[in-house]
């Protein structure tokens, strides 16, 4: 694993046991993604783009390959020594948002950070500064029942990188979102990535959030059939 890597993937083959059979959802994958990069995994329903994405989180193995991610080698740790690695390191967010609806905005939020065992004071200033970067400081009492789609949205993506991890994954999340609130949503995440250097894994068919993908990994039948990096100009904010 070279220093600046995030994710480095292997001949890395997925099956899934289907009645008596397997069908395989990815075949020969090789992926590296560097520290800091802003990368999204596109391609039709069903090419494997989430149990891609699941396979770098340590939420699911792979059945054949090497699979090495934020450092550590994830076939030879343990379901413990994974789940410390995603509440440590890494932050994720989902199209169904995912808050507990007694919980309030800060709460929510709150919640990884308790789970770090991180002092309630320094708690606080995490929380409230996780909540300013989203710009939801107005609705940190709020519970998710009070809140708009875009709002819940950001407040999982406050909840995502209140402990400051250095990769999130996002799995289609602007699919419940309009234009405006799906704009605002990726432009929260370009100004992340760009002033603390979080390394960014979308998995997507938004052309929406392509468009401000720097690196587009075409899935097709559980293979990558094509990468590509996107050359473009700073974005207007
Ligand atoms: N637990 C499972 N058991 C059996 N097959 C599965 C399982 N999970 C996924 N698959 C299959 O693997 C393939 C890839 O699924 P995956 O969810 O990764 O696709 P996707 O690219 O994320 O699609 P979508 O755009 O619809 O979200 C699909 O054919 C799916 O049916
Ligand atoms: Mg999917």
């Amino acid at each position: 694993m070279t220093n600046n890597s995030v994710v480095e993937i292997q001949n890395m083959v997925k099956r899934f046991p289907v009645g008596g059979d397997f069908f395989t959802a990815l075949k020969n994958v090789n992926l590296n993604i560097d520290k800091a990069e802003f990368t999204g995994l596109v391609g039709p329903s069903g090419s494997g783009k989430t149990t891609l994405l699941n396979i770098i989180g340590g939420l699911d193995s792979p059945s054949e390959g090497e699979v090495n991610s934020l450092g550590m080698d994830l076939k030879n740790t343990s379901h413990g020594e994974r789940a410390e690695l995603r509440r440590s390191q890494m932050g994720f967010i989902f199209q169904s948002y995912n808050l507990l609806p007694v919980y309030t905005v800060f709460e929510n939020v709150e919640l990884p950070l308790i789970l770090n065992k991180v002092d309630t004071q320094e708690r606080e200033k995490q929380v409230v500064e996780a909540i300013e970067w989203v710009g939801l400081s107005d609705k940190i009492k709020s519970r998710p029942a009070m809140l708009s789609g875009g709002e819940c949205q950001r407040t999982a993506i406050a909840r995502a990188i209140v402990h400051q991890p250095a990769l999130i994954l996002a799995d289609e999340p602007t699919a419940n979102l309009d234009a405006e609130n799906s704009h605002h949503i990726m432009k929260i995440m370009v100004r992340l990535n760009k002033e603390l250097s979080t390394s960014f894994v979308f998995a997507t068919h938004d052309e929406k959030v392509m468009g401000y993908l720097r690196r587009i990994i075409h899935l097709e039948d559980g293979e990558i059939a094509k990468d590509e990096n996107i050359d473009k100009p700073e974005f207007d904010e």
